[in-house]
């Protein structure tokens, strides 16, 4: 058993026939409610209003605008009655887009839910949110939407026609396949997961056959509580990311494309999910769980391709390219751009989806390295080192299969790093150059950027900073010999309440007018480089000299790569800034000069608007610290607010 962890979903179920009439008054008095927004579809609004009949006036309000996939047009007409009839909770009854209506209210709100559904969507026990805008679905993940209480009964779902059991059990199923690979599963959501599908598979049928067969209804709606409880944990993995993408941007509806794509993800994935392939199929009695689903699909009747609910031919390239960026690092084989637009086109026909024995030993083979590999680091202390390690693996793996890597290629990778090495020493840094044009700097940066509001933003650190530049004085001059007009900076640094921070120590680091560092000449001298501590009124200043924009060192490999892709080495002229003080979180940011040619094409991608800063031109004579200026010079200003060390990640 592999270790994992699990943060089980809170929240109060009562299952069983005659439920929602018997207990629904009874359970809402439980949770000290007392004035509910009642939400419906339309298929379901003769039942709501006579479920609220007995709720002795608790219904406050009825909204019934409800549209599938919650536009957020009618979110915000939801939150607005929420708000005009003083809701203190909202009631769903309906299927899963009454309750991802009710969702979009608690979202905002923060009222509980009480879901009360009539469909298999399984969406009342998951916190995931969703809404559209246009063609954009937007989905989230927020507790605050997960029902307090569901009340599921089996009698409500006698009414729902065949092709809507059919298509919405199935969907149900998706769930459960998925939980077997998305980024939450552990062994538990497997658990359920597995029970789901075998309970769906089993009654399915049944149900469809006979909408009034109520142990069959019984069975699909615990298979749907299941399939739910699993997602919801689990998270979405590549199947879903398909039909959000199928259902936001063409506006497929939610659970037909489920059912028909899902043996098609089946297909694709199983070959490098052993066991999640050894478990559904047990739990569906098959060698084959791809052919097995398509075939209990077709048997309810269910449309087979997505051609048949609307997709067009003319519109797969498209669907297959949107969906290459939301593929998950992690998903079990590659599922690259190829794959992709493979696996459309076949659910869009609605051929036979089966795996080929060669896909599948060729997976098998590559998914052993991977699983190797993993095993070696499973030991591995402390708990932080084993997580980064296997995930590094998991990634260079996953980029390896997904590009299909080839020796020579990857002989060349290694050539290219080792010429890295070898040009890197004291005084030049390769491989923190390779980190800045990749992006990798600035999307750490990204990652562990402060959240305290009206921090001053951090950029990359760059390879010139040294460490025992000379003090400077406050007021004095860093530049020491470096060529250019002279540049008076000052400004201060507080924290995010405002008040000044004294003695911050500030390193200050920047090219001449050439666009060189000092730890480019050629006779080692210190230039345009200094450190100060900021006065009691948190103030700092210092004269200098006016940046230029210069090329990174292009005369390495990452200047060849730069020059392959048909990239610029340049940077747009700034200044460095690192702001150390004890009881605040490190600072390392630039100053950039607005109007610069290059800050739209930065080489390292550092260029923040909020650190984009006029530099005013001033004609020769008195200028501040006492000086009559013979040239003209130049001036700046820029204040900086630095986050609590509280917020430094571990
Ligand atoms: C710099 O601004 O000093 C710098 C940053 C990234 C790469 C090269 C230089
Ligand atoms: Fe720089």
């Amino acid at each position: 058993m592999q270790p994992f962890t699990y943060d089980a979903l809170a929240g109060r179920v009562v299952f069983g026939p005659g439920t929602a009439r018997a207990r629904l008054a009874d359970e809402i008095s439980r949770l000290g409610v007392s004035r509910l927004l009642l939400i419906t579809d339309t298929r379901a609004a003769s039942l709501a209003r006579e479920l609220a009949e007995p709720l002795d006036g608790r219904v406050a309000g009825l909204f019934t605008g409800v549209q599938e996939h919650v536009p957020v047009a009618v979110a915000e007409a939801a939150r607005q009655q929420a708000a005009e009839t003083g809701a203190d909770a909202v009631l769903s009854i309906g299927g899963g887009s009454a309750t991802g209506t009710a969702k979009a209210v608690a979202l905002t709100t923060g009222l509980p839910v009480i879901a009360v559904p009539t469909t298999y969507a399984g969406s009342e026990v998951t916190p995931v949110w969703g809404l559209t805008e246009g063609e954009r679905k937007t989905t989230g993940t927020d507790p605050r939407v997960r029902p307090r209480l569901v009340l599921y009964d089996p009698e409500l779902t006698v009414s729902l026609p065949p092709g809507l059991t059919a298509a919405s059990g199935l969907n149900a199923l998706a769930h459960c396949a998925e939980a077997f690979w998305a980024p939450g599963r552990n062994p538990v959501t497997a658990l359920a997961a597995a029970e789901g599908i075998r309970v769906l598979a089993q009654a399915l049928p049944l149900a469809v056959k006979d909408g009034t067969d109520l142990a069959a209804r019984s069975d699909v709606l615990y298979g749907a509580y299941l399939a739910g409880t699993a997602f919801g944990t689990a998270g979405s993995g590549l199947h879903h990311k398909i039909c959000h993408v199928l259902g936001g941007r063409y506006g497929l509806p939610h659970a037909q494309t489920h059912a028909i794509v899902l043996p098609y993800v089946l297909a694709l994935n199983l070959p490098g999910a052993p066991e999640a392939a050894a478990r559904i199929g047990r739990a569906l009695d098959t060698a084959d769980p791809a052919a097995a689903v398509q075939d209990l699909a077709a048997g309810l009747g269910l449309p087979g391709g997505l051609r048949d609910i609307g997709l067009r031919e003319d519109q797969l390239d498209e669907a297959a390219r949107l969906i290459v960026p939301a593929v998950p690092a992690d998903n079990p084989v590659p599922a690259g751009a190829a794959e992709l637009r493979t696996l459309v086109r076949a659910a869009w026909a609605g051929t036979p989806a089966a795996v080929s024995d060669d896909a599948a030993v060729q997976a098998a083979r590559e998914a052993a390295v991977t699983a190797e590999v993993l095993a070696s680091f499973a030991g591995a202390t402390p708990p932080r080192f084993k997580e980064l390690a296997q995930s590094l693996v998991r990634n260079l793996h996953a980029f390896a299969r997904e590009i299909r890597l080839t020796q020579e290629e990857w002989q060349f990778g290694i050539d290219f790093l080792t010429r890295a090495g070898h040009i890197t020493d004291d005084r030049r840094q390769e491989f923190i150059l390779l980190s800045d044009v990749l992006g990798m700097s600035m999307l750490t940066i990204g990652i562990n950027a402060p959240t305290a509001a009206g921090a001053t933003e951090s950029t990359v650190v760059g390879p010139f900073f040294v460490a025992g530049a000379p003090e400077t004085p406050l007021g004095g001059d860093i530049a020491n010999g470096a060529q250019g007009q002279p540049c008076y900076v000052s400004g201060t640094v507080t924290d995010t309440a405002g008040q000044p921070i004294a003695g911050a120590r500030i390193d200050i680091w920047q090219s001449d007018e050439d666009g060189f560092y000092d730890v480019q000449y050629p006779d080692g001298r210190t230039a345009a480089r200094g450190w100060l501590r900021t006065g009691p009124d948190g103030g700092y200043r210092f004269w200098s000299v006016h940046p230029a924009p210069y090329p990174i060192p292009d005369d390495g490999p990452v200047g060849d790569l730069l020059k392959a892709a048909g990239r610029g080495p340049m940077r747009p002229a700034h200044l460095h800034f690192r702001v150390v003080v004890p009881g605040y979180r490190p600072l390392v940011t630039h100053i950039f000069v607005a109007g610069d040619e290059y800050l739209d094409k930065d080489a390292v991608f550092g260029v923040k608007e909020s650190l984009i800063v006029e530099f005013t031109e001033h004609p020769p004579g008195p200028a501040p610290e006492g000086r009559t200026m013979s040239e003209p010079w130049s001036r700046v200003a820029f204040d900086m607010v630095l986050a609590p060390a509280a917020e430094q990640a571990p």
